[in-house]
């Protein structure tokens, strides 16, 4: 057993459907979450500076000892996972590898992947799948005003919808049997996503895949509580601390008792 917390972080409030899905397969865990919504968003950003900013994140939580850091984050993970796992000796969790082996798992033929630019851009998803899975074709776009929508809270918003058209309608049209979400933001929208994309298509999350990584390593490392330590989960974020607190409570479905705002 290691009481120390998970670490997680992400640009914004993307990273908390990867918190969701940690806390119902890791109920007894506690987590740390900073979200640097001072500089949201990364995926327009460059690799040197999405880089830079990710190791500014792990270097906050990892002062604040915690076992793990899971980047909650396709940008930062496409770009500077290796970074990162060469700069801390303890365990550092990436969401493309996990999402890769989901989405080759669920899918025939026709892939689709969408996130932001940077994340589309580093073929990350392409070369993940591609290794595991030659014959699979893969379609992919971004969708940058994806994020802006949810850090606003416009998630069951007709403007929303319009957009989604917009963006997947080219990917319908492919044919795509499955789609990626490879934004941790986008879960928050897989209503509305779903909505266009129609029943045919699967949706794929990586975040109960990432989920389940963190238990693996865990439970390998005997790291893993087995009981409730009662302590409560930290929220940190480098700006705007009252919509993170809105925007999560909403999509949640609970309480943040407290969202703090650091600098780093
Ligand atoms: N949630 C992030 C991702 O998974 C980043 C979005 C952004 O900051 O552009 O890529």
């Amino acid at each position: 057993m290691n009481k120390k917390a998970i670490g997680i972080f992400d640009s914004g409030i993307g990273g908390l459907t990867v918190y969701r899905a940690l806390k119902e397969k890791l109920p007894y865990e506690k987590i740390i979450y900073l979200g640097d919504t001072a500089r949201v968003p990364y995926g327009t950003k460059s690799k040197d500076t999405i880089i830079k900013f990710s190791l500014q994140n792990a270097e906050f939580l990892f002062k604040k000892d915690v076992k793990i850091i899971v980047i909650a984050c396709n940008t930062s993970s496409s770009y500077a996972l290796k970074s990162l796992q060469n700069s801390y000796s303890i365990p550092i969790v990436g969401v493309i590898e996990p999402g890769s082996e989901a989405a080759v798992n669920c899918s025939n033929k026709k892939v689709g992947i969408i996130g932001t630019y940077a994340t589309i851009n580093s073929k990350s998803y392409e070369k993940a799948i591609k290794e595991k899975n030659k014959k699979l074709k893969i379609y992919s776009t971004p969708c940058p005003l994806f994020v802006p929508l949810v850090e606003e809270g416009w998630i069951e918003h007709e403007v929303t919808e319009m957009i989604a058209r917009e963006y997947l309608n080219p990917l319908k049209s492919e044919g795509i049997d499955s789609l990626v979400l490879g934004c941790t933001h986008y879960p928050v929208l897989k209503n509305v996503i779903k909505r266009v994309m129609g029943n045919k298509v699967k949706i794929i999350d990586s975040a109960s895949t990432v989920s389940e990584k963190v238990f693996d390593i865990l439970t390998n490392l005997g790291w893993l509580n087995e009981r409730n330590n009662n302590k409560e989960d930290e929220f940190y974020v480098t700006d705007s601390p009252d919509r993170f607190k809105k925007v999560g409570e909403f999509f949640l479905g609970k309480k943040i008792n407290q969202v703090r705002k650091i600098n780093i």
